[in-house]
């Protein structure tokens, strides 16, 4: 039976990874390590929380006794590694809790593994990254896997030293390690301060949805699940020391992505059409704000044959039904002393 340590396994990301490689590969133990911050929810595994192949694990990968301890503890073959900070706003105002999670805790994960493993080939590390790290693109051009880094947020700039540590764990010590560079996720169990579950869990409530500047910043936005299936296709047969990046081909203005969204809300919540619309409301734009992301994911397609399953629109009505459907998971996640980002830090400006 193969070991494999997923962090970051209770968040957004992670948890589609998670709930994936258990019902995918019964043959492979899956230990999820969480530190469960507000991002963490294990109400995100739910459904396969009892299933034998699973196990649970609370730590912070920060701690460098505790990962080598439960790197001694547990027989660990692989490392699929997900845990973040990832909030871009988050880390405006408070670069270092990123330096500390994304860089450190990613070394921290490193150093024990290239420990334990020595010069094991069958053993891989496999850093989750994002598109955020090339940096921004203008009116047109896209991201390959040769674009140099360029990052200009705090979020980008710890996930750049984390990619920049991981080759350098390859090039140095020969670790086998694999990095792939993603472009926005959208889907079920997004935590609700990222552009589009803020959206929904706003038009749901009534409230205003913030759209910084005019709204023209493009994303390229990916279904959560075929993230998902591009993690599995390259752990299993990337080269060590390669880079890939995964994309949907799919960019949006920011707010011609809120209009489609008010339109399927209005519809869903049987609100008379142009309801919701009346709810986006102009705020300051974000600070360094990227202009344009695109990803290129064509080395994927063309040498380990992943492509995107699933078009905007339909996945987009999909999640949302998946937030009209979980509302106690969206209560619960919005409870207690909960603001949204923007809320939290911008109200009243
Ligand atoms: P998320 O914020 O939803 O989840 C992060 C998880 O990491 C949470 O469960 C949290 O509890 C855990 N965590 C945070 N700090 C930890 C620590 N010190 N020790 C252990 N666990 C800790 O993030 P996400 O959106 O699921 O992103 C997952 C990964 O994918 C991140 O590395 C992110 O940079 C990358 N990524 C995200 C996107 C996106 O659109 N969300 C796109 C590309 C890449
Ligand atoms: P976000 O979901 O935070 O992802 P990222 O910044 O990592 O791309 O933001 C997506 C886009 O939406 C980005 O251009 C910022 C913008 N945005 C808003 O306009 N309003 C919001 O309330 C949020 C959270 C983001």
């Amino acid at each position: 039976m193969k070991k494999i340590l997923v962090t970051g396994g209770a968040g957004f990301i992670g948890s589609h990874v998670v709930r994936r490689f258990v019902n995918t590969y019964p043959n492979y133990q899956i230990i999820n390590l969480d530190k469960l911050t507000y991002a963490g929810n294990l109400a995100n595994l739910q459904d396969v929380e009892s299933k034998p192949n699973y196990q649970f694990v609370k730590g912070d990968i920060v701690d460098a006794d505790f990962i080598d301890n439960l790197f001694n503890q547990e027989n660990v073959d692989a490392v699929i590694h997900l845990a973040a900070e990832s909030h871009v706003d988050r880390s405006i105002s408070n670069p270092i809790e990123f330096v500390m999670t994304n860089v450190v805790g990613t070394v921290n994960l490193l150093n024990t593994a290239r420990n334990h493993w020595k010069n094991d080939q069958n053993k891989r590390f496999y850093h989750v990254s994002t598109d955020e790290v090339y940096g921004t693109l203008g009116e047109t051009g896209l991201f390959t896997e040769e674009t140099p880094y360029d990052p200009h947020s705090p979020y980008s700039a710890s996930k750049a030293g984390s990619d920049h540590f991981v080759r350098a764990y390859h090039d140095t010590y020969r670790l086998n390690t694999v990095i792939s560079n993603c472009s926005n996720n959208y889907g079920s169990h997004h935590f609700p301060e990222k552009l589009i579950p803020l959206a929904i869990h706003n038009i749901k409530n009534n409230k205003p949805v913030p759209v910084y500047g005019k709204g023209e910043n493009i994303r390229d936005w990916l279904w959560v699940e075929d993230h998902a299936r591009a993690i599995d296709v390259i752990f299993h047969q990337a080269k060590p020391g390669s880079t890939y990046n995964i994309g949907g081909h799919n960019e949006w203005k920011n707010i011609d992505l809120i209009r489609l969204l008010c339109k399927i809300m209005d519809e869903k919540l049987g609100r008379p059409d142009g309801t919701s619309t009346e709810l986006i409301s102009f705020v300051t734009d974000r600070a360094g704000h990227d202009l344009r992301y695109a990803i290129d994911s064509s080395k994927l397609q063309r040498e380990l044959g992943w492509k995107p399953s699933l078009q905007f629109e339909e996945g987009l009505e999909k999640t949302v039904d998946w937030y009209l459907q979980n509302e106690d998971w969206l209560n619960d996640v919005t409870s207690g002393h909960y603001q949204s980002y923007y809320q939290q830090q911008y109200a009243g400006r």
